[in-house]
């Protein structure tokens, strides 16, 4: 009989794991009648949410428009710190009643630090490695002058959970090297599968008993990847690639070759940066798929059906699912669709 790992099980599983690695294995009797039954619902840094699902502060995903159509979905989105039309928003709070999350960067202005804890907005200090000193620095900083949630990132292991604990960090970005447009892995060798890195840093909490809320991000391509990440013990999602290409991102719809896309790039991609200093990021087109209510209306069907499947009425015992799969090669490819 194919063994049925359990998350402890899985976490020490010889190889790194990612989403496609892995299957949920159903494995008792469902009560649940129809997907109307399963709630979805989530409280997430004071938020309350109708789906676990958070917005990537990258400049083709999450402006202004993308975070109030994310508010009225139930969802949450992190504006990008590059947008434009930020600090307007930041000054007068104009078209921002939707807006209840922000980012930064290491090099943020004190001021703008201000207004965003004045709009009771959460902060995301977005960076690419929370292990460093700065990071810690800055949080701890912020949080002795302001009552504000911080969201830091990205690990991907759980070593150092107590450090960004007592620094102050409230929510954790995990993930590096999985992003899909993220070259870090080939740029530098450091990457690996998002379910180990998620259950390391699951581990790591409760071995420890911390309080920090654990963000899967990068590498979530469907509906099934956010069902196994919550399964895996994640508080919420960020999504970056499949929000893209939405009418809300930000961005122009192109049409080329009688099709329509829209741009996608990394945060730390030429076009974001604008200079030549050291890429880790790719720029890509993405067919246009019109509003992301349709994304989050198919994610919040996966998710329900999974739920269904598990047996599992709220996301807190979806968390607490134990029973796991490691698929062959072959097994993953039985599962896809045939043309
Ligand atoms: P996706 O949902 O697989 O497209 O992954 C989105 C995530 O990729 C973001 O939330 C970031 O953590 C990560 N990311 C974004 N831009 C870059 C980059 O330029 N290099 C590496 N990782 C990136």
């Amino acid at each position: 009989m194919m063994k049925v790992y359990s998350k402890s099980e899985l976490n020490s599983y010889h190889l790194s794991l990612t989403y496609d690695d892995i299957s949920l294995v159903p494995r008792e009797i469902s009560r649940i009648v129809t997907r109307t039954e399963v709630d979805t619902k989530t409280e997430f840094l004071g938020v309350n949410l109708n789906l676990p699902v958070v917005s990537s502060p990258m400049d083709t995903v999450t402006g202004i428009d993308m975070a109030n159509k994310l508010d009225e979905l139930g969802c949450l989105g992190i504006v990008n710190r590059f947008d434009s039309s930020l600090e307007k928003v930041l000054s007068n709070g104009s078209g921002s009643q939707g807006i209840k999350a922000v980012s930064i960067g290491l090099t943020a202005d004190e001021s703008v630090v201000e207004k965003i804890a004045g709009n009771n907005w959460i902060l995301c200090i977005d960076t690419a490695n929370a292990n460093n000193e700065t990071v810690l620095k800055k949080t701890e900083e912020i949080k002795k002058k302001y009552n504000i949630k911080i969201i830091v990132g990205n690990v991907a292991s759980g070593e150092t959970l107590n450090d960004l604990v007592n620094a102050g960090a409230d929510a954790l970005r995990v993930g590096i090297g999985g992003g899909s447009v993220c070259t870090t892995s080939v740029q530098t060798g450091i990457g690996i599968g998002q379910v180990s890195s998620l259950l390391d840093v699951f581990f790591a909490r409760e071995k420890h008993n911390l309080k920090i809320n654990i963000i899967a991000d990068g590498g979530i391509k469907n509906p099934g990847d956010v069902a196994k990440a919550i399964a895996l013990g994640a508080d919420t999602v960020m999504l970056g690639r499949l929000l893209a290409g939405t009418r809300e991102a930000p961005g122009e719809v192109i049409k080329y070759n009688d099709q329509l896309w829209k741009k996608y790039r990394g945060s730390a991609s030429f076009g974001v940066k604008m200079k030549n200093e050291f890429i880790e990021g790719e720029e890509t087109m993405i067919p246009y798929k019109g509003s992301v209510e349709n994304v989050i209306n198919a994610i919040s069907d996966g998710l329900k059906s999974a739920m269904s499947y598990m047996n599992r009425f709220t996301l807190n015992e979806l968390r607490k699912v134990e029973s796991f799969a490691v698929l062959s090669n072959s097994s993953y490819l039985e599962r896809l669709p045939k043309k």
